[in-house]
């Protein structure tokens, strides 16, 4: 329960609910053959078999009243959309960037992207990978190299800024190959795989300082980087009496572009972008997404899609919708840890990361501990999550191996605007329930691998 002590008033929800999706709870019996069906992996369950979805909050989101009406305001042009140019409006005052040009979701921006930056045999440091932004990088002949400081590898240490870069590994990379094979650095607002970790502005104005010294471009990942805004404003001395909206503007204005998922801290179910200050960059991300998307003024998406859009990224930029959103997953993350379960510290903005190494030490990492727990917490409760360790990692392209990643995590991912108070109660039960009996949980074998990013359509067997 939150703190109740007088003169303080806690977080709720700065919303009231005007429209509600029924849940259906199913039997065990159900969710067992639910979960061999989908070779035991959430991925490839049916949502119809699920209780509460915590898979992802990559457009879960609940709009609100106005983006639903926004909906209705769809200028469904092929070229020109009035909601084209109202959604440029919001992105250069919000973000501050000159050029926009939508794209369907995040990785449709970073293909458009990685293809425009990187030459074949470059490098591209990151603060940890993210899976599409990596594979993307690949497919362009470029080559990924994790530059974020050591403290994010390890799931126990509280260190409030995890998402930082490492200056000496960068600095160590840019000796070694020249700063002519390295483009850009991929930047990104709180680090997803590493539990959603924010970058602090000081680390980001060394970094822009050594980057305009090597002639190197940084380029945000934007998904959640209000979220890493509100983290700032939190955590680092001199940003408590700044809003989210100046401290987003402040780290988009010392970064030269953006790939956005919109489909996270814009609100919308579907939805992305990728921005630019360079005239000649956004020429050619202007030519290349008619190939892969469509028009430079829709990029694959409707004119109702661009307009929730907007009007998403102005209700997300706010104090009362990031103090809910990251108080909510705190909630959950606390009451998890007051039941002893081992989690990701400090608890970050959009999931509670269970780690499943101490969960279950029994099993092997090659016999996939996350992967085996999240199919074991779908069948105790219906709740579906997602594994984040050996099988996202995937193989190293040199040695063909599993990667092995020191984290090992099942992510409990909360929908921004979806879930009450309640179902965060729900949730600790269930996991409580398994980790009662953790020691009788078995490894998993992959029987199933496909070639790109495995972890979405991989499947499973539990080891006799
Ligand atoms: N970057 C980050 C940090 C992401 O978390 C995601 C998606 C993407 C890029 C790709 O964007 O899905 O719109 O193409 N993350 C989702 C997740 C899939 O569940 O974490 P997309």
């Amino acid at each position: 329960m939150n703190e109740i002590k007088p003169g303080h008033r806690t977080w709720a929800e700065p919303y009231k609910i005007k429209s509600v999706e029924l849940l259906k709870m199913t039997t065990r019996e159900e969710r067992e053959v639910a979960m061999r069906e989908a070779g035991y992996n959430t991925f490839l369950t049916r949502s119809r078999d699920v209780y509460i979805d915590l898979l992802t909050d990559s457009g879960t989101s609940a709009m609100s009243d106005r983006q639903w009406a926004g909906l209705m305001l769809g200028d469904e042009a092929y070229s020109g959309s009035e909601n084209f140019y109202h959604l440029e409006d919001v992105v250069r005052e919000y973000y501050g960037y000159k050029h926009l040009v939508p794209t369907h979701q995040g990785r449709g921006a970073e293909n458009l992207m990685s293809q425009i930056l990187i030459k074949d045999g470059d490098y591209i440091p990151g603060n940890m990978y993210f899976t599409t932004t990596r594979l993307h990088q690949e497919l362009a002949g470029g080559t990924f190299v994790d530059v974020i400081v050591d403290e994010a590898h390890d799931p126990d240490c509280d260190f409030p800024f995890k998402g930082n870069v490492d200056m000496g590994k960068l600095d160590a990379l840019v000796q070694k190959v020249g700063a002519d094979r390295v483009p850009y650095i991929s930047l990104e607002g709180n680090v997803n795989m590493a539990g959603g970790q924010p970058f602090s502005m000081a680390n980001l104005r060394e970094l822009h300082t050594y980057c305009r010294e090597h002639d190197i471009l940084i380029m945000l990942d934007a998904t959640r980087t209000m979220e890493n805004a509100w983290f700032i404003r939190e955590r680092e001395e001199g940003y408590a009496h700044k809003s989210v909206r100046q401290i987003l503007r402040e780290i988009c204005d010392l970064t030269d572009g953006c790939t956005m998922s919109a489909k996270k801290d814009a609100l919308v179910n579907i939805g992305g972008f990728f921005t630019c200050n360079d005239d000649e960059i956004f020429k050619k991300a202007q030519n290349l997404v008619v190939v892969y998307e469509g028009l430079h003024t829709y990029g694959g998406l409707a004119g109702r899609d661009m307009e929730a859009m907007a009007q998403g990224i102005r209700e997300a930029a706010t104090e009362e919708h990031q103090a809910a959103r990251i108080g909510q997953v705190r909630y959950l993350g606390e009451n998890l840890q007051r039941a002893g379960i081992p989690i990701v510290k400090p608890i970050g903005s959009h999931a509670v990361f269970i780690d499943a190494r101490e969960f279950l030490p029994h099993i092997d990492q090659d016999d996939y501990p996350a992967q085996a727990l999240a199919a074991e917490l779908f069948i105790e409760s219906g709740i579906r999550t997602m594994e984040r360790g050996n099988v996202s990692a995937g193989r190293d392209p040199e040695t063909g191996k599993n990667r092995r990643p020191p984290l090992e995590l099942v992510r409990l991912t909360i929908p921004r605007r979806v879930y009450t108070q309640a179902h965060m109660d729900v949730i600790t039960q269930a996991v409580v329930d398994v980790y009662a009996r953790r020691d009788q949980i078995r490894g998993l074998k992959m029987v199933y691998e496909p070639e790109y990013l495995r972890f979405f359509q991989a499947r499973f067997e539990p080891i006799t």
